[in-house]
């Protein structure tokens, strides 16, 4: 009876593939499958570069890609162009979930056309963005091109403007990630700018405006692809990305952690995912982490790992300005943006980069209902004429600015040093913080105790008989009177004054009180953020 059914099922199979029609659709999506070609894809690998579609399916869920537009090709005529048609030209485009969770994807197939821009290309990608949006899901770009297609000219550029447009519109409803995994040069990159988050590859990415080539006729500089635009060019000094992955494996394990802590759309809360880790678990270690010496360095990510959800500090622009750290984790569940003075790096100073970096990072969190929890231990904007003539006045208030229009719930625990203006950015009770904790180590004033008195009292050290044991003596003054909490919790500023060792079971307590929070901003076509 067995051997009568699978006789059965092996005829019947062999029917439907003798179906011409079929048989035709499966050698069409054969051949698609192939993009450029085998001896592309050859060259592709040579690089350490996987493939468009190998790529998509490390990225998704095991079996969940939906790709559309597999048989568009282009429409150019010019160059001979129309001997040389590829099905699905030189991007795929489809949908899939992460961890159960739906999301759009294209990814740029390098064999094809060098993964350049047509018009059809454009298309795709815009009609996946278009139906993002309209389903509330995010988009994933893995970007691998030599630019626009260079045969379709104007055309090709009006493609990039079409996409531009969707990231512009995309932007804080939808999150968008991209991926570079190979070239991405001349305006190309503006795509990959307007997403949220960008992804490098150690070797194998780079992002320029113009290649070395151009460069050296222009400036004279002799650069190199890496110099010029490598995966730690733009992690650690330009600030354009913002994750270094060490291989393309990895930059999409992170790419999927990261979205861990993201809800699909605007209109979502983050994935709430409870561990093992108690809510009421204190820290005593907490308790001595601040040195005696206020002008010793300790490391704030230690303080944040011993906070959150076990080892859920997920880092973001790891590699530039360090002396703040930003990045997601959970704390009782909860998905959370951090912002966090560092004092191992300038004193954990605000300067122009750390401005910008962490701006953008609020501003990400707000628009996606990610509750923010800010660790301040900063002595102020970092002086000079670098500075200074650089905008620190205007970059600095770009993070001023995202803490006072963000909505979301707003938490801040002053460890240490919390002076001058850097106060009132860091999310201080005044700019709508809602819950503001301070360690007893905390020292909330105009400036530090050395600075103070040296101005303030300038007259009577100049004609002290002891000036050095004349200042010992008014800055201890001045410590006791300022240098602590209690000046800021006597007047509300702070609502309260925590022992250390507590701060993970307040947080989480203040998150499950402010989960239900409501707050708006007054009606506006959009603020004017100093740019
Ligand atoms: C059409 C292109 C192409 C392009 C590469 N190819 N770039 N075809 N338009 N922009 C084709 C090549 O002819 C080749 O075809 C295949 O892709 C692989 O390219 P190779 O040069 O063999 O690869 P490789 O040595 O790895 O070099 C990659 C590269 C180089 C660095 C990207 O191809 C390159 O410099 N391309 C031109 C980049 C460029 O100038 N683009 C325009 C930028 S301006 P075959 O058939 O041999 O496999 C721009 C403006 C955008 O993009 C503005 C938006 C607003």
């Amino acid at each position: 009876m067995n051997n009568h059914r699978s006789l059965l099922i092996v005829n019947c199979s062999l029917l439907i593939a003798m179906n011409p029609q079929i048989e035709q659709l499966r050698k069409l999506r054969e051949k698609a499958a192939l993009g450029g070609g085998k001896a592309r894809i050859a060259k592709q690998r040579e690089k350490g570069k996987m493939t468009a579609h190998e790529r998509i399916e490390m990225l998704l869920d095991n079996g969940t890609f939906h790709e559309i537009d597999a048989f568009v090709m282009h429409r150019e005529f010019n160059f001979g162009m129309q001997e040389k048609r590829y099905l699905g030209d030189s991007v795929i485009t489809g949908w899939g979930t992460i961890d159960g969770r739906l999301v759009y994807v294209y990814s740029q197939d390098f064999t094809v056309f060098g993964g350049s821009l047509s018009q059809v290309h454009a298309d795709k990608i815009v009609k996946i963005m278009e139906m993002a949006m309209k389903n509330g899901a995010p988009v994933i770009g893995i970007n691998d091109s030599g630019g626009a297609r260079i045969q379709e000219g104007v055309v090709s550029l009006g493609g990039y403007a079409d996409i531009f447009l969707q990231n512009t519109l995309a932007s804080g409803v939808v999150p968008q990630l991209s991926a570079i995994m190979g070239p991405c040069a001349g305006g190309a990159v503006y795509s990959p700018a307007l997403t949220d988050f960008i992804f490098m590859v150690k070797k194998t990415s780079h992002m320029f405006i113009t290649g070395p080539d151009v460069v050296k006729t222009v400036t004279g500089e002799d650069v190199t692809f890496e110099e010029l635009g490598g995966a730690m060019t733009h992690n650690a000094e330009s600030g354009v990305a913002h994750m270094a992955a060490e291989s393309e494996a990895d930059a999409l394990f992170l790419l999927r952690q990261m979205f861990s802590y993201m809800p699909s759309n605007n209109m979502e809360a983050p994935p709430f995912k409870k561990g093992s880790d108690s809510d009421l678990r204190t820290e005593a270690a907490l308790d001595s982490i601040i040195p005696d010496n206020p002008n010793k360095p300790y490391d704030i990510k230690e303080v944040i790992d011993l906070i959150m959800d076990d080892g859920t500090f997920f880092e973001v622009q790891e590699h530039f300005a360090d002396n703040i750290v930003i990045g997601f984790a959970r704390l009782g569940g909860y998905s959370i943006g951090i912002v966090a003075n560092q004092p191992l790096s300038l004193a954990g100073v605000l300067d122009i980069d750390a401005s910008a970096k962490a701006a953008r990072f609020v501003r990400f969190c707000d628009a996606f209902n990610i509750p923010l929890i800010v660790f301040e231990d900063v002595p102020g904007f970092l002086p000079g004429t670098d500075q200074e003539r650089g905008g620190i006045i205007r970059h600095g208030a770009k993070l001023l600015y995202a803490f006072c229009e963000a909505t979301v719930p707003k938490i801040t625990v002053v460890t240490r040093k919390a002076y001058g203006g850097a106060y009132c950015v860091m999310n201080s009770k005044h700019i709508r913080s809602d819950l503001n904790f301070a360690w007893p180590s905390a020292e909330i004033a105009v400036m530090g105790p050395d600075g103070a008195v040296s101005i303030i009292y300038r007259h009577e050290l100049a004609t002290a008989d002891d000036p050095i044991a004349k200042k010992a003596e008014l800055v201890e003054e001045y410590r006791q009177t300022f240098a602590n909490p209690y000046t800021a919790a006597r007047r509300g500023y702070v609502d309260d004054v925590i022992e250390p060792s507590q701060t993970r079971p307040r947080l989480i307590n203040a998150l499950h009180m402010l989960r239900n929070k409501r707050d708006e901003n007054p009606p506006k076509k959009h603020g004017n953020i100093p740019l």
